[in-house]
């Protein structure tokens, strides 16, 4: 069986995933905006030599009939938020190896100045950071406090195709990896390893010259979980480690049409790490395990499912009757949150996002159990690894950390520390901290060199 990788998933905010479990009193995220909680959280994923910490980030916030709902505001379900990239560079200076993976939304950003912001954090992190490349979901409410007008849901992959276009040529094609030189008796920088790039695409345009030189990575690892079919299109083109969430039963079949899109965009099957969401509620037996998942849900109103599932999808679903087959349903925002209901109805499906929220069910048991259901479910799927979808913070990361992880590392499934420095080495296996040659962003790096 492979090594496993392994990321914790965090949100700068009280809640995520759907859920509101801020009121258990185990709960300490509801303090996030303290820093001291995220030294707190990193410490931990680094002490236990977790690959890295994961910040999700989202824009917008949930609406039904133009108005967000007062419990949205009473159980800090989507607002209000902290900027990922900043509690990542605070972080860069709390911990020494732990990789750090921040949201960035190719909706809303600009590329310019994004490709600035993560070359920025790749330096100060001397190659420790990714990019979880998002075309956000929640896109209704964004554009407006953005004062755009609304993108489709594939249009938005095509506008990220550009994205991406603009930040591989700033990242890999503007400043060469040498061009530094720093003689204080000659010059600094080589003006022949300082290249204009020239961007003229659908979506975006730039011209001149990167804001920041070569990164220790180039490009920082680039995340993805896109899950339509256009998504995994995009996935399986840029993507080096794919998360994906949803039921355990068709992950084999994901990783499978997963790596056949990377293999048709040029690249090597197993080029991509691709990792399952994963919760967990571990007791010291099975029964405990159980009274303990219980009053998780019991610290959470009913009432949060119907005002969460609007904000990922813009669906009322309390003005559908509850026998209504989620097949009629249609969405232009997160289309992977009613396809994956085919088959059940409104009311079947607001209870079990009360339960879950976008997070699969969690494996509830024995550390033994969960170790078992971890292993089963990697070998069965193919999976590289797994991103850790907590409950309740920090007590489901300790819980990990402390019971099910030595016995992982006990039957050699996870590592015992950490291998290669940069997170690209650690995470994708390269034998250098930049891109592969096969990933279509290395191909700027090729046009830079058939140039001079
Ligand atoms: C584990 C995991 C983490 C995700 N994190 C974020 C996030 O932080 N921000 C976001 O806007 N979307 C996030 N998503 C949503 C995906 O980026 C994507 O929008 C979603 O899977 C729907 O895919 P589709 O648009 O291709 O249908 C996440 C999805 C998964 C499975």
């Amino acid at each position: 069986m492979k090594m496993l990788r392994f990321g914790l998933f965090e949100n700068a905010q009280a809640n995520d995933s759907g859920t509101a479990t801020w009121r258990h009193p185990a709960n300490e995220r509801d303090h996030f905006e303290s820093l001291d909680y995220w030294v707190k959280i990193a410490r931990m994923c680094e002490d236990a030599r977790l690959d890295f910490l994961f910040l999700a980030d989202a824009w917008g916030w949930s609406e039904v009939d133009g108005e967000r709902l007062p419990i949205s505001s009473e159980e800090g379900l989507d607002l209000p938020r902290l900027d990922p990239a900043i509690v990542a560079a605070a972080l860069v200076a709390a911990t020494t190896r732990l990789g750090l993976v921040v949201t960035g939304s190719t909706l809303l950003e600009q590329p310019y100045s994004f490709a600035r912001r993560m070359a920025t954090l790749d330096h100060i992190s001397k190659g420790r950071v990714g990019w979880n490349v998002v075309t956000t979901g929640t896109a209704e409410t964004a554009v407006e406090a953005f004062g755009m007008p609304m993108v489709a849901h594939d249009k938005r992959y095509d506008m990220a195709d550009d994205f991406m276009e603009v930040v591989y040529k700033l990242w890999e094609g503007c400043w060469e990896p040498d061009a530094l030189q720093r003689d204080k008796a000659g010059r600094y920088a080589d003006p022949a390893k300082v290249h204009r790039i020239e961007h003229e695409g659908p979506f975006f345009r730039s011209r001149g010259y990167g804001n920041t030189s070569y990164s220790p990575q180039g490009t920082p690892v680039l995340f993805q979980a896109g899950s339509s079919d256009r998504g995994r299109k995009f996935g399986g083109t840029h993507g080096e480690c794919i998360f994906l969430g949803g039921s355990p039963s068709k992950l084999p079949d994901q990783v499978r049409a997963i790596r056949a899109e990377a293999v048709a965009a040029g690249r090597a099957a197993d080029s991509l790490k691709i990792m399952s969401a994963f919760s967990c509620v571990v007791g010291a037996t099975r029964e405990e395990a159980q009274r303990k998942f219980e009053l998780i849900l019991e610290s959470q109103r009913p009432e949060v499912a119907v005002a969460s599932y609007a904000m990922f999808t813009g669906l009322d679903l309390s003005s559908y009757a509850p026998d209504t087959p989620m097949t009629e349903l249609h969405t232009e925002m997160s289309q992977t949150q009613v396809q994956r209901f085919a088959g059940l109805t409104v009311g079947d499906v607001l209870k079990d996002w009360h339960a879950y929220g976008v997070r699969g069910k969690p494996v509830v048991g024995t550390a033994e159990d969960v170790a078992d259901a971890m292993c089963e479910l990697a070998e069965r799927a193919d999976l590289d690894g797994f991103l850790l979808t907590p409950v309740v913070q920090p007590m489901s990361t300790v819980d990990f950390v402390e019971q099910v992880l030595p016995i992982l590392r006990e039957r050699g499934v996870a590592a015992q520390d950490y291998q290669g420095e940069s997170l690209r080495e650690r995470l994708v296996g390269t034998p250098s901290p930049v891109l592969r040659d096969d990933h279509p962003g290395a191909a700027y790096r090729a046009q830079l060199a058939a140039a001079r």
